[in-house]
């Protein structure tokens, strides 16, 4: 297995062809916790994977556009998406993020663990908070630097990673369109691949525009 994850769109395409399912097929915690009550809507997610979050956001009455560099995901996303019956309800883009512009406005824009070097990703978080309509939220997930363990076998770059408090001061130059509603470093219970139980730290970052 990898020691590090993929960092281009051709070793993504090669980790999911490495098994069936790379994921939990669950969405991911945090997404749950802090999109659970938003009012549906339209609804973003950068860097999906094999669609857990955009099917269970389309199941609580999202209208999902979800976008990951894999074509590989992206095929196993769509397909697990229409084993639910979910075929309107999201639209699947294949595309990589750092030179994507969305090409409307957002309720929910969510970024889950796409670790990408800093400066890519500040360019695509600023990209993405561009595209959240007043009112919106926009909510970014990754692991924090202090997390030691980070999903064994697919840990990202250290320089990859990032904390919550850094998204306000160098990501949202105009800091009065946001109001930070989370902004935390947050443990989680894991399952490592050995069976073992360990504690993931997440770095939770939600903010509304105003
Ligand atoms: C760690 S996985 C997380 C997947 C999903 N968000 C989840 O939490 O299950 C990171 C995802 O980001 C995608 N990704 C990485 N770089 C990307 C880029 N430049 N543009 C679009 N997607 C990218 C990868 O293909 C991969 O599916």
């Amino acid at each position: 297995m990898a020691e590090h994850a993929p960092e281009d769109e051709r070793s993504w395409d090669a980790l999911y062809e490495e098994k069936p399912r790379v994921w939990s097929g669950n969405p991911n915690p945090q997404l749950v916790a802090e999109a659970g009550s938003l009012q549906p809507g339209r609804a973003l997610d950068l860097g999906c994977g094999e669609g857990a979050d955009a099917v269970w956001l389309a199941e609580r009455g999202w209208q999902v556009t979800a976008v990951d560099i894999s074509a590989v995901a992206l095929d196993r996303a769509a397909r697990h998406a229409a084993d639910r019956g979910l075929t309107d309800e999201i639209t699947w883009v294949h595309q990589d993020l750092t030179v994507w512009t969305p090409p409307q406005e957002y309720d929910l824009i969510s970024g889950q663990f796409f670790h990408l070097p800093q400066e890519q990703r500040d360019a695509v978080i600023r990209t993405a908070a561009a595209a959240v309509r007043p009112g919106g939220t926009l909510l970014l997930v990754g692991h924090h630097p202090d997390d030691a363990h980070a999903q064994s076998g697919h840990r990202p770059h250290l320089e990859r990673l990032f904390r919550p408090e850094e998204m306000v001061d160098r990501l949202m130059p105009s800091a009065d369109v946001w109001r930070v509603d989370v902004s935390e470093a947050r443990r989680r219970p894991f399952a490592a691949e050995d069976g073992t139980e360990v504690a993931l730290v997440d770095s939770v970052f939600r903010a509304t525009r105003t």
